[in-house]
């Protein structure tokens, strides 16, 4: 400290490290000089009405400013949150639906009290007796429709914990191309909606693995998604005298969805009835209408996207790859309709047209009937009609 002092750097563009320093030690000289009126509290005797009497003689009130001697000296805020449930995903709107129990932690610069004299550690006080930070989550696209929490824990040496939940109605690109197999990847953006970086500086409460853990101990809801994996990032801001950023952590919410329910009541429905339709080929062509029959399975499966529309999601610019494969089905079913007619037509109606030249003859029953494994028997259809 004292080399730095006796070096005293002029340089207009010195170091972050240097202007911390300087800064540090400004507040101690400001601290000395100024006659502040929080500091250390002392109570006549260790009961609540003492501490409350001497607390609102120094904190009470000093709402408008954050809680430090010199403006200069930015406020420390360590941030944390439990996932406690995923309400659920809108796909059409983009929009993400949880609810957050976020803590804050800051502190009183100068406050302190003796956990003996005053006859308690922490004592709980109204939210609205002292300052709080505007921490918000950038991608709220909703007003917070949580129940309002009035108190904040003050500790003894100083450090407020405050406890806030938070329904967060917040947006993400949701890709939902591979539906109902899909992952989806949120982010949550905390920082100060006003106070820049010289103000206000957002740290990790703890590890995210352990805000992960305590999220899955948690979570009550055993909805349709299921949380997978958290990140946490925090971007480095280059420390300037003006710095106009904001100081920010940023959270990765990584969410898979529970897709038994697609499967069972979409995907396994499916696959029936185009093995149905598959199967539909060995019943005789003529005795049973095997083409009313088919046309039969058209229209229960219509009937079945139509219901099932509801399950599916929508949204303006990607289709999800298991639409695709609802057309596939269908047309599949219609290209057997087709060709289930085109069979009736050669069984019915082939007596009026001309015999077959020798050459068409050979090469469909020696030679393509070999590549299918045919054997050259005639095959017995028990209902030849007019051949
Ligand atoms: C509390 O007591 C200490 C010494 O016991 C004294 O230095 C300090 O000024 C007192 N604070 C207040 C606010 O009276
Ligand atoms: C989620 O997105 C972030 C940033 O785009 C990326 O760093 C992270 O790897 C992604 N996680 C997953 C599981 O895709």
């Amino acid at each position: 400290m004292a080399v730095v002092l006796n070096s005293r750097p002029q340089v207009a563009g010195f170091s972050a490290s240097f202007l911390q320093v300087q800064l540090f030690t400004y507040c101690l000289i400001m601290q000395s000089l100024l006659i502040t009126s929080v500091e250390t509290i002392n109570c006549s005797e260790p009961t609540t009405e003492a501490l409350l009497t001497s607390l609102r003689a120094s904190v009470f009130g000093k709402t408008e400013v954050r809680p430090v001697f010199n403006l200069k000296t930015p406020t420390n805020i360590s941030l944390s949150f439990t996932m406690y449930g995923i309400l659920g995903v809108d796909e059409k709107a983009q929009v993400l639906n949880t609810f957050l129990w976020i803590s804050l932690f800051w502190n009183i610069e100068g406050l302190s009290w003796d956990p003996v004299e005053c006859g308690t550690d922490r004592i709980s006080l109204p939210r609205k007796k002292l300052w709080s930070p505007d921490i918000v989550i950038n991608e709220f696209m909703d007003e917070n429709r949580a129940p309002d929490t009035n108190y904040v824990y003050v500790y003894h040496n100083g450090q407020v914990m405050d406890g806030i939940p938070f329904h967060v109605i917040s947006s993400c690109n949701l890709d939902i191309y591979t539906f109902p197999f899909d992952i989806q990847n949120c982010t949550f953006t905390f920082n100060s909606y006003q106070h820049t970086v010289s103000d206000i500086r957002l740290y990790f409460q703890e590890p995210v693995k352990n805000t992960l853990q305590s999220s899955l101990n948690m979570m009550t809801t055993k909805g349709e998604w299921e949380l997978v994996d958290m990140l946490a990032e925090k971007p480095e801001i280059p420390l300037q005298a003006d710095n106009n950023s904001w100081d920010t952590l940023i959270y990765h919410i990584v969410l898979r969805r529970r897709a038994t329910l697609y499967i069972v009541n979409l995907l396994i429905p499916s696959c029936f009835l185009i093995t149905v339709d598959l199967f539909s080929f060995l019943l005789p062509p003529k005795n049973v209408d095997r083409s009313a029959f088919k046309m039969t399975l058209i229209l229960g499966y219509t009937v079945f996207l139509l219901l099932m529309n509801d399950l599916l999601p929508v949204t303006g610019n990607t289709l999800p790859l298991i639409n695709a494969f609802f057309s596939l089905c269908l047309a599949l079913m219609v290209a057997s309709l087709l060709e289930t007619i085109v069979i009736t037509n050669i069984l019915c109606c082939s007596s009026h047209y001309l015999p077959l030249p020798q050459w068409v003859k050979v090469i469909f029953l020696n030679y393509l009937a070999r590549l299918v494994f045919l054997s050259k028997e005639p095959s017995d259809q028990n209902c030849e009609g007019e051949s």
